[in-house]
């Protein structure tokens, strides 16, 4: 399996910021080739930062999007518009995004079948408060996230990969460890395998939540993690880089 290191810049960077950073950062990964790259940056930048990968074998991502194609929807952003731009992947169900934006499970299924029919590649995510975890709920939550969100779609397991982002570690310098990490890409493994069948031989599971270029090569060490989706830590180009040599380096 090709594993998969993501950036996501979340509501950072203009048009300008981002061909900045592409500018540094494409010569540097000109000559990997063991992994694959992705960088998700914001919808106002995603049309320049297209042309820019143009002739890269980094990836395209979306942060969002909504399931219909046109209509009266003000302020979204629909899937027609993403391949447009040859975006290849779309981050969906962020806890940022469940939590601040109120979005529901049915919502990101919705989202979820919309993505896989356009041929968009989604990166579902999905995690527990610290609350949850307290209270030993974990794995059940992790479990109905994912179970919810690829309704309808199991057997198209293969074009989609999985984000493991505990709320408590995203944005907080806190990590999960990577046996706590282990414990739950453990837990998703199986159970994507059993709902699709064993059709899940493509599908990542990344590990996401205060990602640096310190923690990067134990965690990637544990046989279930996949890749990294990297908030914080991917905006700058140097700490980037660093992630994804450790990723080529386990
Ligand atoms: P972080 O964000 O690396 O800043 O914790 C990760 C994410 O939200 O995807």
């Amino acid at each position: 399996m090709r594993y998969l290191v993501s950036a996501n810049w979340k509501m950072n960077k203009t048009v300008a910021e981002s061909l900045e950073y592409l500018e540094i950062f494409l010569p540097k990964v000109e000559d990997i080739t063991a992994v694959d790259i992705m960088i998700a940056p914001s919808f106002t930048a995603l049309a320049s930062a297209s042309l820019k990968l143009e002739h890269s074998h980094v990836y395209l991502g979306a942060q969002n999007m909504y399931y219909m194609d046109k209509g009266a929807f003000t302020g979204e952003i629909s899937p027609l518009m993403l391949t447009e731009l040859d975006v290849d992947y779309v981050i969906l169900g962020h806890s940022e995004r469940r939590h601040l934006f109120c979005e529901k499970d049915d919502l990101i299924n919705k989202k979820m079948i919309s993505a896989v029919e356009h041929g968009i590649r989604p990166i579902l995510c999905v995690g527990e408060t610290l609350e949850e975890r307290e209270l030993g709920k974990t794995l059940n939550v992790v479990e109905k996230q994912i179970r919810t969100a690829v309704a309808g779609i199991e057997k198209d397991m293969i074009y989609i990969d999985i984000a493991y982002e505990p709320v408590w570690a995203i944005g907080t310098g806190v990590n999960a460890t990577p046996k706590q990490a282990q414990e739950v890409h453990r837990f998703i493994r199986e159970l994507i395998s059993d709902i699709s069948k064993g059709n899940d031989e493509k599908t990542r599971i990344l590990y996401g939540g205060s990602v640096n270029d310190k923690n990067a090569s134990e965690l990637i060490k544990e046989p279930d993690i996949n890749g990294f989706l990297v908030g914080t830590a991917s905006l700058d180009p140097d700490k980037f880089f660093n992630i994804i040599s450790h990723v080529i380096e386990a």
